[in-house]
């Protein structure tokens, strides 16, 4: 891959195109607005300005790597990227939006890419001349800092394209797994139910919040607690997940609990707002 275009400026597109500037290949993000899409290049640069502070890059190293982060509000600029990895909000109608799009603007040996949660990738491929050339990448917040990558085989991926997310991957340092294309993948079906559950113990009455995340980290090493955790995913997003698994699976630990959904209507959606089950 020579070329990687990443569509979104949000926790995620800017955490996942830090990641593969870092590993030398060229990012062009693009934002739907040219201050975000600024934005965007400015938060990838503070964040590596915080590494080189703490000694775990050189400032050399972050020059190397702003050198390859372009940004941009047209998606015509995305014409030569080899892959594309879209990183925008979890609606499926707005996803099959940009898939039909980019499918007219990429060139044709391009493969389009989804960093969606739980989506079925198969519904984003089916809007394209390209069904053969389009999976799932599905990088972990925050991308910078988490080692997992789970690329997903929709049943109309070639196997070429997944030797070649496979390879894209561990360009980047990260460590691959395969999964089918099923609601959650392999890490959100077996997280959310978790995730619900620890709500459904607090709004019981069962432990306090905080007493629910020390005891998941003191007794089983997790490095979060579950409400420390959704509230670095997000908790419209953490809805989002819990509706697409409830969709698949029926079970009813997977219908959101009414709490997550009082926060959201809310408008506290964790960290990104200040403002979720904790206030930062
Ligand atoms: N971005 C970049 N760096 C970060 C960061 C972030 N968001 N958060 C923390 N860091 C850095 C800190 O600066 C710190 O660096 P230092 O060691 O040089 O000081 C280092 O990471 C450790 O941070 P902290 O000491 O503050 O906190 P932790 O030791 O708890 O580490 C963590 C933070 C890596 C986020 C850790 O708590 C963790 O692994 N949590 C679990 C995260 C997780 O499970 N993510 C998956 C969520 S599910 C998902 O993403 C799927 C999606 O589809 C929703």
């Amino acid at each position: 891959m020579k070329l990687v275009g990443v569509i979104g400026s949000g926790i995620m597109g800017s955490g996942i195109a830090e990641v593969i500037a870092k590993s030398g290949i060229d990012v062009v993000i693009r934002s739907r607005s040219q201050e975000t899409a600024d934005a965007t290049k400015n938060a990838i640069e503070n964040s590596l300005k915080k590494q080189v502070t703490k000694t775990k890059i050189t400032q050399e190293q972050l020059e190397a790597a702003m050198a390859h982060v372009c940004v941009t509000s047209k998606l015509e600029d995305l014409a030569n990227c080899d892959l594309i990895i879209e990183s925008v909000a979890e609606d499926l109608a707005t996803k099959k939006e940009l898939f039909t799009a980019l499918d007219k603007v990429v060139k044709p040996s391009c493969i389009l890419s989804t960093n969606t949660s739980t989506l079925p990738v198969i519904e984003m491929a089916k809007v394209t001349n390209r069904p053969d050339k389009v999976c799932g990448i599905h990088f972990f917040n925050p991308a910078v800092l988490m080692p997992l990558v789970e690329v997903i085989r929709p049943i109309t991926a070639s196997d070429e394209t997944i030797a070649l997310a496979n390879g894209f991957v561990k360009a980047c340092a990260k460590d691959a797994v395969q999964v089918v294309d099923r609601a959650g993948f392999i890490v959100n079906a077996l997280l959310f139910p978790y995730l619900n559950n620890a709500i459904a113990m607090f709004e019981a009455g069962t432990a306090t919040m905080e007493d629910i995340d020390v005891a998941m980290k003191g007794g089983c090493n997790f490095p979060m607690g579950p409400f420390a955790l959704l509230d670095l995913v997000g908790l419209d997003t953490s809805v989002a997940i819990l509706n697409a698994l409830h969709a698949e699976f029926k079970s009813a630990n997977l219908e959101p609990r009414p709490m997550l959904k009082k926060l959201v209507s809310e408008g506290k959606l964790g960290r990104k707002t200040k403002q979720g089950f904790y206030s930062y």
